[in-house]
């Protein structure tokens, strides 16, 4: 079995981060700011490009197997976890724009209503964050304990080997309990 992501997998990941980043960095300060048409015109323009990538990679990416560069078999709690959070990573990412153009919609319109809108976009905003600190830090996680994912991904500090240290030995036997007690609750055979 493949055990690394295509070329191709590898460039969208890293070339939708500065996306994602410009998009949190340029944000909008302020509701009245979409009064200046070209600026509101930018912003459609941007959700619009950023969402079509967003499903893209999504359609792309949705039948690769989780985790697919590990060593060793994964337990089905373990990929459990990481399809939820990378789910949850594109759910925030496709809520984002969409929560974006409804609130260009609401605000050309004058329906009223914009401010749900933009609750809710600041709702998705900080979701991305959480789950996206949540994939880098178990990303990270993994990298410490050698378990093979991070080389499938990441083009650079290469893992080596298997850290059998005594702290690792004392994590999994934690983690096992948690993928057990996961499995018990939502993993029906
Ligand atoms: C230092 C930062 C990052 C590292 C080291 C990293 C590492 C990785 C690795 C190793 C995988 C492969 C997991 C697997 O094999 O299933 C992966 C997948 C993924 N990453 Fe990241 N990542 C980082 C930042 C980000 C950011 C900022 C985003 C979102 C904007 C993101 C979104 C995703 C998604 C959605 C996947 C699932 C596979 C896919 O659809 O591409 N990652 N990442
Ligand atoms: C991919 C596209 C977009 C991204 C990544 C994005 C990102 C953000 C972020 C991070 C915030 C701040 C949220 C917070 O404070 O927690 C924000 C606020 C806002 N965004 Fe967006 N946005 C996008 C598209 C749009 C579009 C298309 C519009 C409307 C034309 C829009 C209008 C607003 C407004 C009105 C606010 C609230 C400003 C305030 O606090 O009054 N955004 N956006």
């Amino acid at each position: 079995m493949r055990n690394t992501h295509t070329f191709l997998a590898k460039l969208i990941h890293w070339t939708f981060i500065p996306l994602y980043a410009y998009g949190i960095f340029k944000q909008v300060d302020d509701l009245s700011q979409l009064e200046d048409p070209s600026l509101l015109n930018f912003e459609i323009l941007f959700a619009t490009v950023f969402l079509v990538i967003v499903l893209l990679r999504y359609f792309y990416m949705k039948d690769t197997p989780t985790l697919l560069g590990a060593h060793d078999e994964l337990p089905k709690g373990h990929l459990f976890i990481a399809k939820m959070v990378h789910r949850l990573v594109y759910f925030s990412l496709i809520m984002l724009p969409t929560t974006g153009l409804l609130i260009a919609g609401l605000f050309s319109l004058e329906t009223g209503g914009v401010e749900i809108a933009i609750s809710i976009h600041e709702f998705s905003a900080d979701l991305s964050y959480v789950v996206i600190a949540l994939h880098v830090g178990a990303t990270f996680y993994s990298r410490f304990k050698g378990e093979g994912l991070w080389n499938a991904m990441v083009p650079i500090w290469k893992e080596t080997e298997k850290n059998n240290s005594n702290l690792v030995s004392r994590l999994e036997v934690i983690e096992k309990k948690v993928y057990k007690e996961i499995e018990d609750k939502f993993i029906k055979e």
